[in-house]
């Protein structure tokens, strides 16, 4: 049934008074964001001091010296030592909206009102509802046959609920298949799926997993063949014992590596001969391709069973078809969401229903496109420094130099003093990826991080 609860849930002049108010403050300390800006001297000595504070508290340091504010604009975000950056990982993929959003600042005033700060199980608002029918209708667009939605705070616990409802589902198969180079969360059952050692070193074995060789786009037929063949080993060598296949249709830690549908088709196929169920990790590609899923973007819709997502969802969920259904007692949570969560997730999606951003030729296409010219060109100019873009749409990757973890690391740091913050991805070669704010990047930003790009890889080359 579907129920299409109103969009507007709670209406009040007073609160829209208020939000006009609250965004006029937003927009006047947001007018002395107007670039990049480099740190104030004088703040330099407290801020080392607050990040080896955080450092101590946390048990270990941040990978870049990143306090923020809390104060932004689109793009540009504001540090705590006083400099102004182009955010373009917006927290690995979370910051859809960049900083700043005056109509987000709205929702989350709204949801300030609506009571509750944490929804859950014996806490839910009619906005989880709401939020619920659309991921499923979403998910279902062309033709997934996905009915059920499960929110959660964390990626890692979307993905512990895909898992055991596989599991339950097809018990008593006890192993996954899961693919080389893939992540899937750092939990301890999610730390065996990861393929990094140093993910689960001195963790017990908490899951059988076997790993498939991802497709090769150097050999993409040889590569192909070996996945299929690698898939018909471990089903011989163990029958009827795997739960599931678990795959990130485009992968992320990894290093933005991705394959042709007829490389899935034939894998998904062969999956289903023998009745083994597909679980698709989106926790980082979901709207970040043509289409909100890139399940639909591959048009593998007929073959999801499982389709986990989160980051620019604000609140992450687990999909799922019938007969994933788990039984009672197999999957609650005390909290499922933020209700702030919950308002910005609903509004991401209003966003991108109305901004034009899918679609071979929408928004996404054109911001990966814009940046692509840029890599080509700024590779033309200065050979061996720089090759790409990967990945697809709202996720870029590229090499720098010779790939090596230590080069790219010290691109990333130089980067990142210029005011462009970005990450690394993958090893062997370590990419440099983005995951740039889609919803507010304008042209001319992606411009000014481009040149700034440019003048790091002069400088280091
Ligand atoms: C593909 C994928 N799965 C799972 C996760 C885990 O999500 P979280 O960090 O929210 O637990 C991530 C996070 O990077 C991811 O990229």
């Amino acid at each position: 049934m579907t129920l299409h609860v109103p969009s507007q849930l709670f209406r009040d002049d007073r609160i829209d008074a208020a939000c006009e108010l609250i965004q006029a403050a937003l927009r006047d300390r947001q007018r002395e964001l107007t670039g990049v800006r480099p740190p104030a001297s004088e703040r330099q000595q407290t801020y080392s001091d607050w990040l080896e504070h955080l450092a101590g508290l946390r048990g270990g340091s941040l990978y870049y010296p990143y306090l923020g504010t809390g104060v932004g604009k689109g793009s540009l975000v504001e540090l705590a030592d006083g400099s102004v950056k182009y955010d373009m990982i917006t927290g690995i993929g979370v910051h859809v909206f960049g900083h700043g959003h005056p109509e987000l600042v709205c929702e989350l005033v709204r949801a300030a009102v609506s009571g509750g700060v944490m929804q859950g199980n014996l806490q839910q608002n009619l906005d989880t509802l709401r939020l619920c029918e659309q991921l499923v209708a979403l998910a279902r667009e062309s033709g997934a046959a996905v009915e059920h939605c499960f929110l959660s705070t964390s990626g890692a616990t979307a993905n512990e609920n895909a898992l055991k409802m596989l599991f339950q589902a097809r018990f008593p198969a006890n192993r996954l298949l899961a693919f080389s180079n893939g992540f899937a969360g750092r939990t301890l059952a999610l730390g065996q799926v990861t393929d990094r050692p140093a993910n689960r070193e001195g963790l017990p074995t908490t899951l059988a997993v076997d790993y498939l060789p991802f497709f090769d786009r150097h050999e993409p037929d040889q590569s192909t063949r070996q996945c299929l063949a690698s898939l018909h080993t471990l089903r011989d060598r163990y029958p009827r014992q795997h739960a599931g296949l678990m795959v990130e249709l485009i992968q992320g830690e990894g290093g933005y590596y991705t394959a042709p549908r007829d490389f899935f088709v034939a894998l998904f196929e062969e999956a289903r001969r023998h009745d083994i169920p597909i679980f698709i990790d989106e926790i980082q590609s979901f709207g970040r391709t043509t289409r909100m899923f890139a399940f639909q973007h591959l048009m593998l819709d007929s073959y999801v069973d499982i389709v986990s997502i989160g980051k620019m969802s604000q609140v992450c969920a687990t999909l799922f078809s019938e007969r994933m259904k788990p039984r009672p007692g197999l999957i609650s949570q005390t909290f499922t969401g933020a209700t702030s969560a919950i308002h910005a997730a609903l509004f991401v999606l209003d966003q991108f229903q109305q901004r034009g951003l899918l679609g071979p030729t929408g928004r996404i296409a054109e911001i990966h496109q814009r940046f692509e010219r840029h890599f080509k060109r700024i590779e033309r100019d200065l050979p061996g420094t720089i090759a790409g873009p990967w990945g697809v749409g709202g996720m870029l990757a590229m090499t720098v130099f010779d790939g090596s973890a230590e080069r790219t690391r010290d691109f990333l740091a130089e980067l990142f003093a210029r005011g462009v913050i970005a990450f690394p991805a993958g090893r062997q070669p370590t990419r440099v990826r983005m995951l740039p704010p889609l919803l507010v990047i304008q042209d001319q930003e992606i411009d000014a991080v481009c040149e700034i790009m440019e003048a790091v890889l002069r400088s280091l080359a």
